[in-house]
């Protein structure tokens, strides 16, 4: 393989002159201490950090960048950490899906603006995985993803608690009368004991593995618990590797090819992974020049089996997991639904990858004919409630409910949910199919995680636990639930789910992927006619540039001017 030499090295337009140009890049950087010998001739390699102090899951990424740059500078690179946009998930709002975008923009321009050659992306709380990718992939500079890594097993009592999906548990049974003030807080102080991302199949591990299975990671680095010693030593690894990839010229869409991206969904798929990835994969393949569709998960989730055992679809958490064979092993027992010649940042395919990895626990890691589903695990569905489609996660909801007919019960917002939902008067029934307006990524805004909508508090007391949802919101990876997600176009800008009125008859068809409003096109186009489009949400800053670009949830919710590989020209050194 050909290697680059120091004088093509990206870095060397900044530090390889000494004339007044370069005086101010060298004496720049011997302020800070360095001297010539630390950092001439050598790729530049940019630690992108998502660390904060309000990051919760990323609290272990000042020691992590530590490792990576002790590994970067074994291997004769020149390490320079690079804060970046936290998106901590939980404590940002309206929702951290607003600010994806953000962080690939602050990413991408970070590596284009200053002198790198490549790049560790450190992330792994939800949206930073794919923003990351996003803006790695728009510079193509060599990069590695370093994910967070998943927190240990909550506990109370007696009981293994799992992030999100057992607060949802927890919390309907709170709202049922059958927990305490007192048992709910030792739930609270027991849920999350460890820095790292959710340890249940969330977006947070999803797109991890995501990344890892699209080559971006070191083999197994997506299953290895933050708080375990051999995270630390995968980071030191992964900051040794940066520096061959950048003299090897590995760049990200050389790893991100479409056998690539089918590895991610189909590595999703077989996970039971977070509807959330749906979104950000289009996103992502998008940066990279690959025209992915969601109907791509569709095809591939008709012939991937659900081999994972995790929370919410299954019993265990990602500790077990990983203790189970990780990633590797559960790839290995699908290696027939894989690109396997696809090439990966270590510089072997990921067939070579995953040889030879064998499962330890096969109640974790299911054989394929004791998978949790055989296929199906993810479903598109389209109808005139969803011209563009809609999402539901068919593993995760009561089977009686993928095929049900029921009376509509609307909510315009989620002040108008959040105000009614637990009104004795509302007219629910188990058989109603409850339906939030205005939850979109423009009408929300931000697309927030609110699609697994309450059940009516009525009907938790009569025993009920699922009942069929829809909204345009997204849900947590950590839900469950009959829960119809992502309905494009959204009602906020006059989608067929705004004109969904109180008792209209609506059918999901799973089986058929099929999602329809029962009620005639006259009457609907009597609806959209007297429809009047609300106000925009923001007048100045940020949220005016997002919502005049972001795009519907089929189309990945990018801002339009950031999709697609148009060259950018680097900048001119002055
Ligand atoms: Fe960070 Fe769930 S809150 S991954």
């Amino acid at each position: 393989m050909a290697r680059k030499s120091p004088e093509q090295l990206r870095s060397h337009r900044w530090f390889g002159e000494s004339d007044m140009r370069g005086f101010g890049h060298h004496s720049r950087i011997a302020q800070m201490g360095y001297s010539r010998a630390d950092y001439q001739g050598k790729p530049v390699i940019a630690i992108v950090n998502t660390w904060s102090d309000i990051n919760q899951c990323h609290a272990h990424f000042r020691q992590r960048a530590d490792e990576v740059r002790r590994g970067v500078l074994q291997a004769g690179g020149f390490p320079l950490e690079m804060p970046a946009l936290a998106l901590a998930e939980v404590f940002q709002k309206p929702t951290t899906m607003m600010y994806r975008n953000l962080l690939a923009m602050e990413t991408e321009e970070l590596l284009r603006s200053y002198p790198v050659d490549g790049c560790v992306l450190m992330g792994g709380c939800d949206k930073t995985t794919p923003a990351m990718l996003m803006g790695a992939l728009s510079m193509n500079l060599p990069a590695i993803f370093m994910p967070a890594g998943p927190m240990l097993a909550g506990h109370w009592r007696d009981q293994i608690l799992g992030s999100g999906s057992d607060v949802w548990k927890y919390w309907a049974e709170k709202r049922a009368g059958n927990l305490t003030d007192e048992q709910w807080r030792g739930i609270e102080e027991g849920i999350a004991r460890s820095p790292g991302t959710c340890m249940t199949m969330g977006t947070a591990s999803t797109m991890t593995s995501a990344a890892e299975a699209m080559g971006f990671t070191l083999p197994g680095a997506s299953s290895i618990p933050a708080a375990d010693s051999r995270h630390g030593r995968m980071a030191a690894e992964t900051g040794r590797r940066i520096v061959d990839m950048v003299w090897e010229d590995v760049k990200p869409r050389d790893i991100a090819t479409a056998g690539a991206i089918d590895n991610a969904i189909t590595t999703i798929l077989a996970l039971g992974g977070s509807t959330n990835s749906v979104v950000h994969m289009v996103a992502v393949a998008r940066r990279a020049g690959i025209p992915l569709t969601i109907d791509r998960f569709d095809e591939l989730s008709r012939r991937t089996p659900l081999v994972a055992n995790l929370r919410p679809a299954g019993r265990y958490l990602m500790e077990d997991f990983f203790y189970a064979g990780g990633l590797r092993a559960l790839l290995a027992g699908i290696a027939d639904l894989l690109a396997l010649s696809e090439r990966t940042v270590n510089g072997r395919t990921l067939g070579e990858n995953i040889a030879g990895a064998e499962v330890f626990n096969g109640d974790v890691i299911l054989p394929r004919e004791r998978a949790l589903v055989a296929k199906d695990s993810l479903a598109v569905l389209r109808g005139n409630l969803a011209p563009n489609g809609a999402v539901i996660k068919p593993a995760a909801a009561e089977p009686h409910l993928l095929r049900h007919t029921g009376p509509a019960v609307v909510f315009a917002d989620y002040n108008d949910m959040a105000a009614r939902i637990d009104d004795p008067a509302l007219p629910a029934t188990k058989d109603s199919v409850i339906v939030l307006q205005n939850a979109g990524p423009l009408g929300a805004p931000g697309m927030p995680e609110w699609g697994q909508l309450p059940i009516p508090k009525k009907l938790l007391a009569e025993g009920v636990r699922d009942m069929v949802r829809i909204s345009d919101a997204r849900m947590s990876g950590t839900s469950y639930g009959a829960c119809v997600l992502h309905v494009a176009p959204e009602s906020f800008v006059g989608g067929p789910l705004a004109f969904v009125r109180d008792g209209d008859l609506i059918e999901l068809d799973v089986p058929a992927r099929r999602l329809e409003l029962k009620v005639s096109e006259d009457e609907l186009a009597r609806r959209r006619a007297a429809w009047t489009k609300p106000a925009p949400r923001f007048a100045r800053g940020f949220g005016a540039m997002y919502q005049q670009h972001i795009t519907q949830a089929d189309q990945g919710c990018d801002f339009d001017f950031l999709e697609g590989t148009a060259p950018t020209p680097d900048p001119e050194i002055h």
